[in-house]
């Protein structure tokens, strides 16, 4: 009898370009997956179902049940058998990951994408992309509060989405490719808790904090037009500002603000936060000629990780 072909499978993290939290209350927002990080999955034989996850420091057994019903990797596996009417299988799941936990860079929707298409494959089945990009905003809504749904659709479909909540994404142009940095803080901050916070100014001050949010939906417009005619001062003009609004809605930090201001100073077009805030990533938008000079003054601004990523109408791809 012929051994079943070996499964291994993938999905990459990303960065939201503009729009992060606005994009919960309904304003667009521009998000691309970032293909020189990722998690891979591999699957072999086992006599029960088994998640080896040491890069997230988790490991267990189906034998472990009742500690881990609850737990996000569990749990895709689980949806996924469920999704087939199928039991769970039997194999034993090895997660590698290269993503920071809690950064920004979408590890959570990663390791639920990965884990979804093993468990498909495990099963004898395959996933469509919007199958999947169902399941895993299923688990991301689970653990992440109010999640617009965002980086499970630019981590499931692998590809720079421009993304309404509720009416889903479509690609965006890009006129010119430019080169965007990011930084890693080395802080990690749980996006639920600055997503919160964000709700509960948006219920308590209203007046305050809506007109913040409908701002940098024009901001995330106006730079939609900017990348599709390849106008990079304006863009990173854009990205400067959607950075200072999100400071007034109080999700970035002291860390994430002076990365951001060192690579203004070392000659970066424009520089913000990404993600959910408070520490993780920041990212910057940065001429070719001065990458390197910018790359240099994030790591002795005390970057502990500084990531290129070129945005352009055909993605990077990874081997
Ligand atoms: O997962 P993160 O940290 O990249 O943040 C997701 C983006 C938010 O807009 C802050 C939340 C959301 O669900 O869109």
């Amino acid at each position: 009898m012929s051994s079943p072909a070996k499964i291994h499978t993938t999905a990459p993290g990303k960065i939201i370009l503009l729009g992060e939290h606005s994009v919960v209350y309904g304003q667009p927002a521009l998000a691309v997956p970032v293909t020189s990080v990722r998690v891979s999955v591999t699957v072999e034989p086992a006599e029960r179902l088994t998640i080896e996850a040491r890069d997230l420091a988790q490991t267990f057994t189906a034998d472990e049940r009742e500690a881990y019903v609850n737990h996000p990797l569990f749990q895709m596996v689980r949806s996924v058998a469920a999704f087939f009417d199928r039991p769970e299988p039997n194999r034993c799941f090895s997660v590698t990951s290269t993503i920071p936990v809690a950064s920004g860079l979408g590890s959570g929707a990663a390791v639920s994408a990965a884990l979804g298409r093993a468990t498909a494959a495990a099963l004898g089945h395959i996933l469509t992309d919007d199958q999947l990009n169902h399941l895993v905003y299923d688990i991301e809504r689970i653990h992440h509060g109010t999640p617009s749904g965002i980086d499970n659709t630019v981590i499931v479909y692998q590809k720079p989405v421009y993304f309404i909540r509720g009416q889903g994404a479509v690609p965006f142009e890009v006129g010119a490719p430019f080169h965007i940095l990011i930084a890693d803080t080395g802080r990690a901050a749980p996006t639920r808790e600055s997503v919160g916070d964000v709700r509960r100014l948006m219920e308590t001050q209203p007046d305050r904090y809506r007109p913040v949010v409908e701002r940098i939906g024009q901001v995330v417009e106006a730079a939609r037009r900017a990348i599709a005619i390849g106008h990079h001062a304006e863009l990173g003009a854009l990205m400067d500002e959607n950075h200072a609004l999100l400071s007034t809605l109080t999700v970035s930090s002291p860390e994430l603000d002076h990365l951001v201001a060192a690579a203004r100073r070392a000659g970066a077009l424009g520089a913000k936060l990404s993600g959910g805030g408070r520490g993780g990533n920041m990212i910057a938008l940065v001429s070719p000629d001065h990458l390197t000079t910018v790359t240099d003054a994030l790591h002795e601004a005390g970057a502990v990780r500084v990531l290129p990523t070129v945005i352009s109408n055909t993605p990077e791809v990874n081997p």
